[in-house]
């Protein structure tokens, strides 16, 4: 038996440590493993295809990034591929892909990734490819798992963050407001918030009025509170407004969000008078060592992942139904988007103790 392993989209903290898991449980099979390399790219020219040995996965389990390395344009349905007059068209290379798969004699593969790189996997299952998917994003929006590895580490380095910005707020009498990551998902704003004592969280599930976050910081105020934590999503959007962009994507790349929270910032100086600075904590969410948990989660997962090769579960995804590892068709957790449900105990805690979300 010979596995693949890849990893695809952006990097999640506890990405070597599902490899290291699944590398040594199908070595101890007596089964070879490949890791490919660049999400897809390995299998279509962009980068190689590596053996993986006891010794390529030695001391990795506790480090951030991939071994793999990663990409989040390399969709082989729609390959972004230059022409010859400069401009880019987008086209199917999945067949190539499965050849090449083929001509290496992979037998099955282990596909880590997010919500994109799910159905892609899928739809390579769809195409005859012997998939197992393993749920990764810092996002925590993959449903049918109630974790994803990486969002716990996102969620303490965004807290480590507000603890930060706690002294140097109140220091100043001042507002700041910390935009997170999540895209049109409100997990990590929501969790970080609420454990990091925020006065105010805006996600995308719940659309804000200014009105109303202008109000929380200026009852604060009256309190003797002169200082506001605001922590925003990066997908949040006023109720009668739109999502936030960054300018142009690259071709084969989801639409960028972020930059809400400057616009929140300037409009809370406008209309409270006081000072408001605004951050994007960004990329340092998906960097750094994974927590314990997510070790662990990971490390369980990509034990799991070789379990379900053992059983031939193609199509499916290994999931955290705590307390268990269950595997679901991929095509089953594609098919509901995963939301903060505003009627959650966290929301009602955090409106509980005070938390304005600018509804
Ligand atoms: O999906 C993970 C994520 O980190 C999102 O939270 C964020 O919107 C996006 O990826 C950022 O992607 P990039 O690394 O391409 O800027």
């Amino acid at each position: 038996m010979r596995i693949a392993i890849s990893t695809g989209g952006g990097d999640a903290p506890g990405l070597n440590a599902v490899i290291r898991a699944a590398v040594l449980s199908a070595l101890g099979r007596s089964w070879e493993v490949l890791g490919i390399k660049r999400g897809f790219g390995g299998l279509l020219g962009e980068d190689e295809c590596i053996p993986l040995t006891r010794d390529s996965v030695r001391g990795i389990a506790h480090l951030g990034g991939t071994i793999l390395r990663t990409t989040n344009r390399g969709n082989p349905f729609h390959y972004p591929v230059r022409q010859t007059d400069g401009s880019v068209a987008s086209v199917d290379r999945s067949d190539e892909l499965l050849d090449r798969a083929r001509s290496l004699g992979i037998d099955a593969l282990i596909a880590i990734g997010g919500d994109g790189s799910l159905a892609i996997a899928q739809r390579l299952f769809e195409k005859g490819m012997r998939i197992v998917g393993v749920p990764k994003t810092i996002d925590n929006d993959v449903a049918g798992t109630v974790h994803t590895f990486g969002f716990d580490t996102a969620v303490n380095t965004a807290i480590e963050a507000i603890d930060k910005l706690h002294t140097t707020a109140e220091s100043h009498d001042r507002v700041l407001v910390m935009e997170v990551m999540g895209r049109r998902s409100g997990f990590i704003a929501l969790h970080a918030g609420l454990a990091a004592t925020a006065d105010v969280i805006l996600i995308p599930e719940i659309p804000y009025q200014i009105d109303s976050v202008c109000e929380k910081i200026v009852e604060r105020d009256k309190r003797g509170r002169k200082f506001s934590i605001v922590v925003v999503a990066e997908g949040a959007h006023p109720v009668d407004g739109e999502e936030s962009v960054i300018g142009e994507s690259l071709p084969g790349q989801d639409k960028r969000l972020g930059g809400i929270c400057g616009r929140i910032a300037w409009d809370i100086q406008q209309r409270t008078g006081k000072e408001a600075r605004s951050l994007v904590l960004g990329h340092l969410q998906r960097g750094g060592a994974p927590t314990g948990f997510d070790r662990l989660l990971a490390t369980r997962f990509g034990g799991a992942a070789t379990r379900a090769v053992e059983d031939g579960k193609w199509g499916e995804m290994v999931a955290l139904q705590t307390p268990h590892i269950v595997t679901i068709p991929i095509e089953t957790a594609l098919a509901q988007a995963k939301r903060v449900d505003p009627s959650h105990d966290i929301v009602r805690t955090a409106r509980e103790v005070g938390i304005s979300f600018g509804d």
